[in-house]
């Protein structure tokens, strides 16, 4: 520890696979750092900076001790991985293992156990580093799949700490994860929690159930109670997005300048169909391009008149099942537009990218349907983001079923995205609605966007977690206003 982050001094620590900030470098040679852009660093910024808090998480790549740093006033501590810990740990266990099993084997879940191992390995260093930064009765909140090792080794550890968890994919039912070699170590790590958060109320139901039959806990509702007199509570958080922020920036003279030209570098045709997704094979890229492509060759859609834009952020591009989706929406992309264009914008205009946060606000702006059709999706945020852009009410989302956020959308042309021939009635309709039933939908979502974003999600969270145990560790003070 440097002297800027004492041991020991944090009221708060977020422990998360990686750190809020990417590593930038300068044209002199210099490097340094810059806040990502993640809704999840900005709802807990203020709360962090209330309580001296601190977040532990990988910089990313294979540096080796990189000392804590301070950040735009953030504390940060990164843990470090090796060459081999990032193949077996991150690509391996966390993305070649969970990743497909908790989303209902979407790819095949390999099963080793030196990926095992590995991810035993690295959640002890988390929890170490939690356990040396945290004060004496903070608050430790562990996020995601990566570390649902940590609660546990952390309360050995530091049994004066209150500890949270949070799940941000969905958790699957008792059937799927049962195949998991190591399935009663996963349920005991996430057991080393007070409060165990999930997206949707059937997930944190899934984690009760196997707790019950795989562990033997006795439990009631939303409750697990351990043999020590300890118990838990699992339930339902649903996140959300920054909306004051995303509509902000819609809103600005910039984008909305960039949305136009976005729509008069397509050609000006009467419909922009979008799609934002991480090149992921839980997204539905594929089944969405080829509804998309089938309205055009079938003639339900006019080629000079509708384009689809569909961005696919890369990600995870050393793990094979990501290689060969890229491959495949590669193929499929060369083959529509090689069949179905002509001379002028292409049917689908595809970019392997990411941008930053103003130009996916414009092409919010500049679409009229958005296509969000995974197979599995624990909440899905593009959606609540195109939502909060829309403070025109116009604007149509095309929203998949087995995306979280259909819970709460209601008011989406919501569709399977296994049924190629619904997916095709949808967009059309969507389509085709009338500017009043647009606007009707688009106003009732909007509501759900604004009533429910992400600082009151980490609020509710956080205050949960307080009243489960609260005779017991400091009570995390809110946000100071500015
Ligand atoms: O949705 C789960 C998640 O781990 C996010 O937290 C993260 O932003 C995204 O997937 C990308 O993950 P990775 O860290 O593997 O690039």
């Amino acid at each position: 520890m440097n002297d800027v982050i004492r041991k020991g001094s944090a009221d708060l620590v977020i422990v998360a696979n990686r750190l809020p900030v990417d590593r930038v470098h300068d044209t002199d040679g210099t490097q340094g750092w810059r806040r990502s852009p993640g809704g999840l660093v900005s709802a807990l910024e203020p709360v962090m900076r209330a309580n001296d808090g601190a977040w532990i998480g990988w910089p990313g790549g294979t540096d080796v001790d990189l000392k804590p740093f301070v950040e735009d006033g953030l504390q940060l501590v990164p843990v470090s991985l090796s060459a081999d810990e990032i193949e077996e740990f991150y690509e391996g266990f966390a993305n070649g293992t969970l990743w497909p099993l908790y989303h209902d084997l979407v790819a095949k879940p390999e099963f080793h156990r030196e990926w095992w191992e590995s991810y035993v390995t690295v959640n002890r260093r988390f929890a170490e580093r939690a356990a040396s930064v945290a004060a004496r009765n903070a608050t430790v909140w562990v996020q995601d799949y990566q570390l649902q090792l940590v609660p546990q080794m952390l309360r050995e550890l530091r049994p004066d700490l209150r500890i949270g968890f949070y799940l941000h994919i969905p958790f699957p039912p008792a059937e799927l994860f049962q195949q998991l070699p190591w399935r009663r170590q996963i349920l005991e790590g996430l057991l080393g929690a007070d409060l165990i958060g999930f997206q949707l109320p059937g997930a944190a139901q899934n984690f009760i159930r196997l707790v019950r039959q795989r562990v033997g806990h006795k439990t009631h509702r939303d409750m697990v109670y351990l043999e020590d007199g300890r118990s838990v509570r699992a339930a339902a958080f649903p996140i959300s997005i920054d909306t004051a922020g995303f509509e902000e920036l819609a809103r600005s003279e910039p984008v909305a300048q960039r949305a136009a030209e976005i729509r008069e570098a397509l050609g000006n045709p009467s419909k922009v169909f979008l799609g934002i997704d991480r090149l992921d094979y839980t997204k539905g890229i594929y089944p969405r391009l080829r509804a998309f492509s089938e309205l055009i060759a079938d003639g339900h859609l006019d080629v000079e008149d509708a384009v689809f834009v569909q961005v696919a952020t890369p990600s995870r591009e050393r793990v094979e099942q990501y290689r060969i989706l890229r491959d495949d929406i590669d193929r499929l992309v060369g083959r529509i537009n090689g069949d179905l264009g002509r001379i002028g914008p292409p049917v689908i205009s595809y970019l392997h990218s990411s941008y930053p946060r103003e130009e996916m606000a414009a092409l919010y702006r500049a679409a009229d349907i958005m296509v969000v059709t995974p197979y599995r999706d624990g909440m899905n945020l593009v959606a609540k983001e195109y939502v909060a852009c829309r403070f025109d009410n116009l604007g149509s989302l095309v929203l998949s079923e087995f995306a979280g956020a259909a819970e709460e959308l209601r008011q989406a042309w919501l569709v399977n995205p296994y049924d190629i021939n619904g997916m095709k009635s949808a967009l059309l309709e969507a389509c085709a609605a009338e500017p009043k039933e647009i606007s009707r939908r688009m106003k009732a979502m909007r509501k759900t966007v604004m009533d429910k974003d992400v600082a009151a999600w980490a609020a509710s969270f956080l205050d949960e977690l307080a009243a489960i145990r609260p005779s017991h560790g400091k009570t995390v003070r809110p946000a100071r206003r500015t």
